[in-house]
């Protein structure tokens, strides 16, 4: 039998799924009117009620067990020591040394990496300093104003994220934009917006190979020549983070102008280092600051607290709850606050990227669900769109809401009316309603009889959805850093369980090296003998269509 499975806690929760899921949340409520309370816990400025899950003790109690029994100390203790724990990479996970303010050190194949992530820390400083006072010009001795920050996926997402969710934080007088996609629209439309004389290019790629990147950079730094600068004006306007300085600099980055990062820091989880280049330019390196300390805090959270009141282990187990005993195939975000409505986006890749796999460490393929499909959007819109489903359908769907107690500049009655939407979703999904609860609804209008219980019929709400409440004080750089932090432990915890490698991501690699293949047939340089017939018809379907 899989390891897995072969758990004693495994089996425990096999057991208990079948009488749990004939218990409704409302009589868990009506018969413990404590449960609110037991199930509300705060870390690093988050409170988190998770008191609206389908869980009993006994439920809580197993799935600490399944912890301790997949070693997820164990994995939590080599990761933040720098283990090689992504093993297929034979490298270390170390984005909380980027975010370690503690003056403990921490070695990588006997290093200690501590001098070089302060020192990168103290160039984006810097550099954000000269930029924003204006010692930092452009080509004509006009300050910055805008900076274009061109990378994909970690390169991408966590830098945008986080500066969009931050917009009161935003710099006066620095505008930012994101160019991620290698479809053309993108970056043209972002280059018809700025000026050459005063745009800061930032081209961010761990390692330097990305086509995507690469495409953008070189039809970003064409457009800047053609405005009038000359070649040795580059230096001015374009700076680079990669963990390949070489390669920067054979593409043509000026050596002062490439900021580095580690090979131990994944993509997905790269917003602290020098990837955050981008974010510390359009909040300024103070709150940038913040907001790594907003990850330290939950970084301490996630080693110290015992598992059955620590957030990402508590978040990860009821996820393994639903992924593997109650049916649960995907699991939605959905933020109450505008400005975060991209962050469903950022936990796809970090969640999915990681672990949506299904060879496990000592590579034999699972018999068991891993990772879920991650998806959401924000609130209220989804609530006009696809909260349908989750309300009606026969779908478990487990959410989390993510909702800020205040918002900066903002009318009373707006933020009244979110918070009463969110609250009251969250209640509907738990209480649903039924059948006769809408039949006496129904009771003095004209309809038959036969109408009004069909229609009762329709208008019955299962309720019984589970949802985690995660409340903020304040969207802040810093409560947005532990958010950002709970996440990537709860994927690390899941992980282990599943007893996969969440660091790597091979599955993209196929991708990238057929479609460069297949690009080289597009231009000529490569015949089309190798590819299978549908795939060489419609490369010469777009040829002769162009
Ligand atoms: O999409 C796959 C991926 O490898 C991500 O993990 C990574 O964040 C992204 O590509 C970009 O890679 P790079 O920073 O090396 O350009």
């Amino acid at each position: 039998m899989d390891k897995l499975r072969s758990a004693p806690a495994w089996s425990a929760l096999d057991k208990l799924a079948p009488l749990v899921k004939r218990y409704h949340m409302r009589d868990m409520f009506d018969k413990d009117p404590e449960r609110a309370n037991k199930y509300t816990l705060k870390a690093a400025g988050l409170t988190l009620d998770y008191s609206k899950n389908r869980v009993t003790e006994e439920v809580l109690t197993s799935l600490f067990e399944l912890a301790e029994q997949r070693n997820v100390k164990q994995k939590i203790v080599d990761m933040f020591s720098g283990q090689p724990i992504n093993t297929t990479e034979g490298r270390a996970v170390l984005h909380t040394a980027l975010r370690n303010f503690s003056d403990k050190p921490i070695y990588v194949d006997g290093e200690n990496v501590m001098p070089d992530v302060n020192n990168t820390l103290k160039s984006v400083k810097l550099f954000t300093e000269k930029v924003h006072s204006g010692e930092h010009k452009g080509y004509t001795g006009k300050p910055i104003k805008t900076v274009v920050s061109i990378g994909i996926g970690g390169s991408f997402l966590g830098p945008k994220i986080v500066s969009e969710s931050l917009k009161p934080y935003w710099v006066d007088g620095i505008k930012t934009y994101f160019v991620a996609n290698v479809d053309g629209c993108h970056i043209q439309d972002v280059l018809a917006q700025v000026d050459a004389e005063q745009t800061l290019f930032v081209m961010s790629s761990k390692s330097f190979s990305t086509q995507e990147t690469l495409q953008n950079t070189l039809t970003a730094k064409a457009w800047f020549l053609e405005q009038g600068p000359e070649q040795k004006d580059i230096a001015k306007h374009f700076v680079a983070v990669s963990s390949n300085v070489k390669a920067a600099v054979d593409f043509g980055m000026a050596k002062e102008n490439v900021f580095p990062m580690g090979d131990w820091v994944g993509g997905r989880y790269s917003l602290w280092s020098a990837i955050g280049l981008p974010i510390s330019l359009t909040i300024g390196y103070d709150h940038f600051e913040a907001l790594l300390k907003g990850a330290y805090d939950m970084d301490c959270h996630f080693q110290e607290a015992p598992f059955e009141n620590n957030m990402p282990v508590i978040m990860a187990m009821l996820g393994v709850w639903y992924r593997n005993f109650m049916g649960a195939q995907s699991h939605a975000l959905l933020p109450y606050y505008h400005y975060l409505r991209g962050f469903p986006a950022y936990v796809q890749q970090l969640d999915m990227e990681s672990n949506g796999k299904s060879t496990t460490l000592d590579g034999r393929t699972v018999d068991y669900g891993t990772g879920p499909i991650i998806w959401g959007s924000e609130g209220t819109n989804g609530q006009h769109s696809f909260y349908q489903l989750i309300h009606q359908s026969n779908l478990p769907i487990p959410v989390d809401f993510l909702f800020p107690l205040k918002v900066p500049n903002q009318n009373d009655t707006h933020h009244n009316m979110l918070a009463s939407n969110c609250f009251g979703q969250a209640q509907a999904l738990m209480q649903g309603k039924t059948f006769e609860e809408c039949l006496e609804d129904l009771s003095g209008s004209s309809l038959s009889e036969p109408e009004k219980l069909s229609l009762a019929a329709h208008k019955t709400m299962p309720g019984n959805h589970p949802s985690n409440m995660l409340l903020f004080e304040e969207v802040t750089p810093h409560s947005l850093g532990a958010l950002i932090a709970l996440y990537e432990h709860k994927v690390l915890v899941q992980g282990c369980i599943w007893g996969l490698n969440s660091f790597d991501q091979w599955g993209v690699e196929l991708g990238k090296v057929l479609g460069n293949d297949v690009f080289d047939m597009i231009e000529g340089e490569m015949s089309l003998d190798s590819v299978d017939a549908s795939t060489a018809k419609l490369i010469k379907h777009f040829i002769n269509n162009q």
